[in-house]
């Protein structure tokens, strides 16, 4: 199939950008050095090609992700890198983990660690704040966490600490404060054991030396706020729109089938590839050609590039793998959603 016969919007994942994103990374945190972070992508189709790559964990961020990789059978070990005191889902996972593949959740409370526990879920690492104001203990609370999980009975694994308050942080001083981030987690590692020093993003990949694994997600696709970061990743990742209103001449601008229902805007406008946004309603992207650029006609479809990963995945059901302008697969975007109980 061609790309311009697809249905709009429609996600597209470049299959070359994708391919040399996820070979630069190899390179870098081959195997488990890296665990890669399915929260960006949502897709156990894309996890397989990551596993082809050699990497056998994964990071998840809900309870649902965890349980569609077990599903899927992608991955022997899965962290589920945030805090759940949900009984139900918990020990769902933990059942279906026993039979699969191992599951770790991240605790920074007693009130996560009993959950863990009474879910029946083996293992723990000990979440610690390392700068950024959303889950992580105390760092100075670390130990004790360790302690209080195994006398209930569970494996402590080691620590996990994400400085995502530094992803984007200027190049000058990043090293110096990721590796003060990382100093608060490591003191933190030595009051609570184990093997794992869990942490990092795409924005740190190259700054954090410091841990023994590194949750990326967001550097196989791509968006343009991160393109403002200076990394070695291509964009792989685009929204297919077509043109329905084109209101040509000098002031003039041109609309778009995506609007906020296709893609997300907490980080910056997307942009269409040779335009400049205007703005983004429920529908709609106002945009108008960059300069000398050339006015296309109603029916035309574009391509935007997003500008967050993430919440732009989780707008769509599927993943088009194109190669230029042909259609190589298409992969479910299978991952999201908050699974509610059955009826
Ligand atoms: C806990 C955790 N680890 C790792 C990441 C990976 O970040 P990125 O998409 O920048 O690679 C995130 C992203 O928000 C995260 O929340």
């Amino acid at each position: 199939m061609d790309v311009s016969e697809l249905p709009t919007p429609a996600l597209l994942v470049d299959a070359a950008a994708f391919a040399h994103n996820v070979a630069t990374m190899s390179q870098r945190w081959p195997g488990r050095s890296l665990r890669p972070h399915v929260k960006a992508f949502k897709s156990t189709a894309m996890a397989h090609e990551l596993v082809a790559a050699g990497h056998r964990s994964f990071c998840a961020a809900t309870p649902r992700e965890i349980m569609g990789m077990l599903d899927a059978g992608v991955g022997d070990d899965l962290l589920l890198a945030n805090e759940s005191v949900d009984a139900e889902r918990l020990g769902a996972i933990a059942r279906a983990a026993r039979e699969q593949a191992r599951v770790t959740v991240a605790v920074d409370s007693d009130a996560t660690v009993q959950a863990a526990a009474r879910a029946g879920v083996g293992s723990v690492l000990v979440d610690v704040c390392v700068g950024m104001p959303r889950c992580g203990c105390d760092p100075a609370d670390a130990g004790r966490l360790a302690a209080v999980a195994r006398r209930v009975g569970l494996e402590v694994r080691g620590v996990m600490g994400y400085e995502g308050h530094l992803m984007m942080a200027e190049d000058a001083t990043k090293a110096e404060q990721v590796e003060q981030a990382m100093a608060l987690l490591l003191a933190a590692h030595d009051e609570v054991g184990g093997d794992i020093v869990s942490g990092g993003g795409t924005g740190t990949w190259a700054t954090n030396t410091w841990v023994t694994e590194l949750q990326a997600g967001s550097y196989v696709l791509m968006d343009c706020d991160y393109a403002k970061a200076d990394l070695p990743f291509r964009q792989a990742l685009f929204v297919l729109a077509t043109v329905v209103s084109v209101h040509e001449g000098d002031g003039g601008w041109i609309v778009i089938d995506a609007g906020l229902k296709a893609l997300s805007v907490e980080h910056g406008d997307p942009q269409p590839i040779g335009g400049r946004t205007w703005f983004v309603s429920d529908e709609h992207l106002t945009w108008s050609p960059l300069t000398g650029g050339a006015w296309p006609r109603v029916g035309d479809k574009v391509r935007v590039v997003p500008s967050h990963v993430d919440p732009t995945v989780n707008l769509h059901e599927a993943l088009q793998v194109v190669r230029h302008d042909e259609v190589l697969d298409t992969w479910p975007v299978d991952l999201r959603g908050w699974w509610h109980r059955a009826a």
